[in-house]
């Protein structure tokens, strides 16, 4: 008997939860979200009469939930009576099994049109692009002028070097010349290493 209870409750819990899908994904939200607060605040106290009782002239309830024919459905196949201006819940109703039911169908996806406009941010900015694009530029501009730089200053290296090269033989050669000049050689003589070898302190 109990087992049929709650396949009963179950179903047309469930039933009057398919309702919902004629609202739009966001009423939809609000009314699932607010049906779970009302159902989780009666379990949770159960012995508190203060969460049985629900005011429909409350612009919020009435908003979210009772304005929607979903919503009194789903209320009603749970168990809620409507007494004036409220909607009760008799103290013996317990609500366990029908939350279970609303929170397995809590997974509400926005449709493509709610998504666009609640997902904008991720179309790129056209400006910031193109600043990335003239900077990633600059950088590439800058690198190849190093490039050429370094290149300069190799070859230019290289051309001290050789300058230098050619200082030392030129050197090498006036002191050869100069010495040839200070010790002349005598006949038949060879010239000795220390003869082309520039005379320190004048001596
Ligand atoms: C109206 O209903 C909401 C949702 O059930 C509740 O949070 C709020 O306290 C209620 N306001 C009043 C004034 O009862
Ligand atoms: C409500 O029902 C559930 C499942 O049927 C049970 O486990 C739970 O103890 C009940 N709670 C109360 C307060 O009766
Ligand atoms: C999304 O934006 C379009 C216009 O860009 C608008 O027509 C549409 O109503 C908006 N949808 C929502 C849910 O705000």
């Amino acid at each position: 008997m109990a087992g049929l209870n709650c396949s009963l409750i179950m179903g047309s819990v469930e039933a009057a939860l398919t309702l919902l899908d004629d609202l739009s994904t966001k009423d939809k939200r609000a009314c699932i979200e607010l049906l779970i607060r009302i159902f989780r605040n009666v379990v949770s106290h159960p012995d508190d009469s203060k969460y049985r009782t629900l005011k429909i002239t409350n612009k919020t309830f009435n908003g979210d939930v009772w304005q929607h024919e979903a919503g009194r459905m789903v209320m009603k196949a749970a168990g809620w009576v409507t007494i004036g201006d409220t909607v009760q819940l008799p103290s013996h109703v317990n609500l366990t099994l029908e939350l279970q039911v609303i929170l397995a169908n809590r997974e509400v996806k926005p449709d493509e049109r709610e998504w666009r406009n609640e997902t904008k941010i991720i179309v790129p900015n056209a400006a910031k692009q193109r600043e990335e694009e003239l900077r990633r530029k600059a950088l590439a501009e800058k690198e190849k002028e190093m490039a050429i730089l370094r290149k300069e200053m190799a070859e230019r290296k290289e051309i001290a070097e050789r300058i230098r090269a050619e200082h030392r033989r030129d050197q090498e050669t006036k002191r050869v010349k100069s010495a040839a000049k200070a010790v002349p050689r005598g006949k038949g003589e060879t010239s000795k290493m220390t003869d082309l070898l520039p005379k320190s302190g004048g001596g």
